[in-house]
């Protein structure tokens, strides 16, 4: 799929999943697509725990609590190590960033779905707990979860606003 597809046919999906299962080779080619997102300095901080093993998508997806993970397929956790990348600035959060929405295209570009689960894993102690569960070191922090396979229902991309509304040519407001 063209890259401006998977852009325009990305969606955040939270109904349930098929029992189609998630390929390790599809797994492989997805997570190599957040490898290959740019990083700060190039210090590349975000790493990535695949989980697809079913007893442990069970326990992971009592810790989340949602129901988009219940028939989830397959999980990518990933991880954000804060060293800092220049000088004392650490780009972890956007190192994340951009390697997870590498990630959400090329789930879409397969022919799957996912939605990305970010805020959810800050209360509770979730993402602590799911560190814990999957032997991510303490001084790394699970920040994002997607958890993906073929939609049982799939949706449509929401709305977003007009070009003209957030871009201008050569000056803020047009
Ligand atoms: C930083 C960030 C955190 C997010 N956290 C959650 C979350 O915890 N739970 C959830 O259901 N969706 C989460 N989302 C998905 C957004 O709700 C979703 O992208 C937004 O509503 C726009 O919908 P779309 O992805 O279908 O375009 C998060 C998205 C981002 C970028």
């Amino acid at each position: 799929m063209n890259v401006f597809d998977a852009i325009h046919q990305r969606y955040s999906y939270r109904g349930e999943f098929t029992n189609a299962a998630v390929s390790r080779s599809d797994l492989r080619k997805i997570v190599d697509a957040g490898i290959q997102a740019p990083s700060g300095c190039n210090a590349q901080t975000t790493s990535f725990v695949i989980v697809d093993d079913p007893r442990l998508l069970g326990q992971v997806a009592e810790i989340v609590a949602k129901p988009v993970c219940h028939s989830a397929k397959a999980m990518i956790v990933c991880v954000a190590d804060w060293r800092p990348a220049y000088a004392d600035v650490s780009f972890a959060v956007e190192d994340c960033a951009a390697a997870v929405e590498n990630l959400l295209l090329a789930i879409t570009a397969l022919g799957y779905a996912t939605v990305w689960l970010d805020g959810v894993l800050r209360t509770e102690d979730r993402a602590r707990r799911i560190a814990a569960l999957l032997g991510v070191p303490s001084d790394k922090t699970v920040r994002v979860l997607l958890p993906l396979g073929v939609p049982a229902e799939p949706g449509t991309p929401r709305e977003k606003l007009a070009f003209e509304e957030r871009a201008w040519f050569n000056r803020y407001g047009g």
